[in-house]
């Protein structure tokens, strides 16, 4: 690669047996380290004197990962005016200083990984090697948005002309809160805090409540490679308590949110409202749900297709924005897939994701557990159960569940499950096909398996989501490489990891000199 470009991070091979102990011995050191308090950081200070929460194991709720301190709304009002008076000094700091500040941190992960991967298989419950997966593309967050804010720092011309110089430039917006959710709770977390943090904007980082220690100790790495007080201030709190008074707040210039449907559209309302006092209209950058499909072509390549969509829709239990909630297999081939897919479901290893082989663990908590259930319930009553797997009776667990004879009208066709839950439905041609995908209010990732390449053709141009996978799995962007983020109620079209990114949290600024 040319020096200064942007290389991804390599995930941890596991099938090397010294890998395995590796992370098994720092799976072993990190549970001997849980339940300390993790208190808000606000200013560079801690605050400890407050109610604390405790955060559990999805997998075995009697074992308490930590305990993150409440904030309350004095305490957002106190994280906004510290990340206000931070600011004209940040904005002032160069920006090679504010792109090392995030290759640091991504140096730190790297030489922290296993440990890393170790509190999100213990506080997330993800199997090993979506945790992995997910502490790489934390570093590749902040190893790309570091060159990309070396790019965009270098003032562009706009167009040369004899006697004025006309360049753009980017300043910061100000002030923003990160949202973010517990699904990815090391990436999203940190790609939505440093990528404003090195457009030179100071940041209210507010983790979600169930992967809160997970927060705290990105923010105890941000501290180590070097963060100024105020920068980033750490607001662990219910979203209940402190969300909408933040996203609100009159001295908030931008919100950066990935979570819920119904939370993103509250936000994206709320910031509409302009307030007496306000400097700027608020940016939302807002990333929600998908009800994703990958249709099945009659001449599909069953032998790729399969795994494919075991992954897509199982790995780290369909818990992704972007997993396959929806089997869309064409007629001819319908019987074919549908036998063999079934048949290799009973396969899937479903267990502890402190294990190695586990591929399904458990839902992040009851509630989640409960909704899930609930709709599987639902399917019960309106198409067929095809599959169900089984389920340790300790943790927040959810066998994984297919049917099929499922309606483009069924409830389990059309809501977000969130779960290990797929509807396979049957499509007569492609056109019934590409109509059942675009079909949803959510336009996130989907994809097709054929070997024509007229229906590969069409797929391209008619099937509107964000990230569109044609012959591969729907789920594992990559950053740079699949900036990921889509449309319609999956979100505002933004991408993460990708290279239009940091400009939504930079105005653009035009210069013209007399020369
Ligand atoms: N970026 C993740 C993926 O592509 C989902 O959030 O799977």
């Amino acid at each position: 690669p040319a020096p200064g470009s942007f290389v991804n991070a390599a995930n941890t091979d596991f099938s090397q047996a010294a890998n395995r102990e590796k992370q098994k011995s720092a799976l072993t050191t990190v549970s001997g380290q849980l339940g300390r308090k993790w208190p808000l950081i606000i200013a560079g200070k801690k605050i400890a004197d407050r109610d604390y929460v405790a955060s559990v194991n999805p997998a075995k709720p009697s074992q308490i990962i930590g305990h993150w301190a409440r904030a309350t709304v004095a305490d957002a009002d106190a994280a906004v005016a510290s990340a206000r008076a931070a600011f004209p000094k940040w904005r002032a700091t160069p920006v090679e200083e504010r792109a090392k500040l995030l290759e640091r941190a991504a140096d730190l992960m790297e030489s922290r990984r296993l440990e890393l991967n170790a509190l999100l298989i213990l506080e997330a419950g993800k199997p090993w090697i979506e945790a992995d997966g997910d502490t790489s593309e934390a570093i590749d967050f902040c190893r790309f948005y570091a060159v990309e804010m070396r790019r965009l720092a270098k003032p562009a011309v706009t167009q040369a002309v004899p006697g004025e110089r006309c360049v753009q430039t980017w300043t910061p917006r100000g002030v923003g809160v990160a949202i973010a959710p517990w699904n990815f709770p090391l990436a999203i977390l940190t790609g939505l805090v440093v990528a404003p943090l090195v457009a030179g904007n100071c940041i209210i980082m507010k983790p979600a409540e169930q992967t809160s220690v997970i927060g705290a100790t990105l923010m105890d790495i941000l501290i180590e490679a070097g963060l100024p007080a105020g920068v980033v201030n750490f607001l662990p709190g219910y979203g209940e308590d402190i969300g909408a008074h933040l996203t609100g707040h009159k001295d908030v210039d931008f919100i950066a949110f990935t979570g819920s449907r119904a939370v993103g559209c509250a936000i994206w309302e709320a910031a509409g409202r302009t307030k007496s006092g306000q400097a700027n209209l608020k940016k939302v950058v807002c990333e929600m749900g998908g009800k994703n499909a990958l249709i099945i072509d009659n001449d599909a390549d069953l032998d790729e297709a399969i795994p494919a969509a075991l992954y897509s829709a199982f790995g780290f239990s369909g818990q992704k924005c972007s997993a396959l909630s929806r089997l869309i297999v064409l007629d001819e081939v319908y019987d074919a897939f549908v036998e063999r897919f079934l048949s290799a479901c009973p396969a899937i290893p479903v267990g502890n994701p402190a294990l190695p082989g586990t591929v399904v663990g458990p839902v992040i908590d009851p509630d989640a557990q409960q909704k899930i259930l609930g709709l599987i319930e639902q399917g019960r009553k309106e198409a067929q159960l095809a599959f169900q797997g089984t389920a340790p009776a300790e943790g927040f667990f959810v066998p994984p569940t297919v049917f099929t004879h499922v309606k483009p009208s069924h409830t389990i066709a059309r809501e977000e499950i969130f779960g290990p839950v797929v509807a396979i439905l049957r499509a007569k041609d492609l056109d019934e096909a590409f109509a059942l995908v675009n079909g949803t209010d959510y336009a996130l990732t989907g994809g097709l398996f054929s070997r024509s390449p007229r229906a590969l053709e069409r797929a391209q141009q008619e099937l509107l989501v964000g990230n569109l996978y044609l012959n591969r799995a729907i789920t594992g962007a990559i950053v740079e490489r699949h900036p990921f983020g889509g449309f319609k109620m999956s979100g505002g079209g933004t991408k993460a990891g990708g290279k239009e990114y940091l400009q939504n949290f930079l105005f653009p600024r035009v210069i013209v000199e007399n020369v």
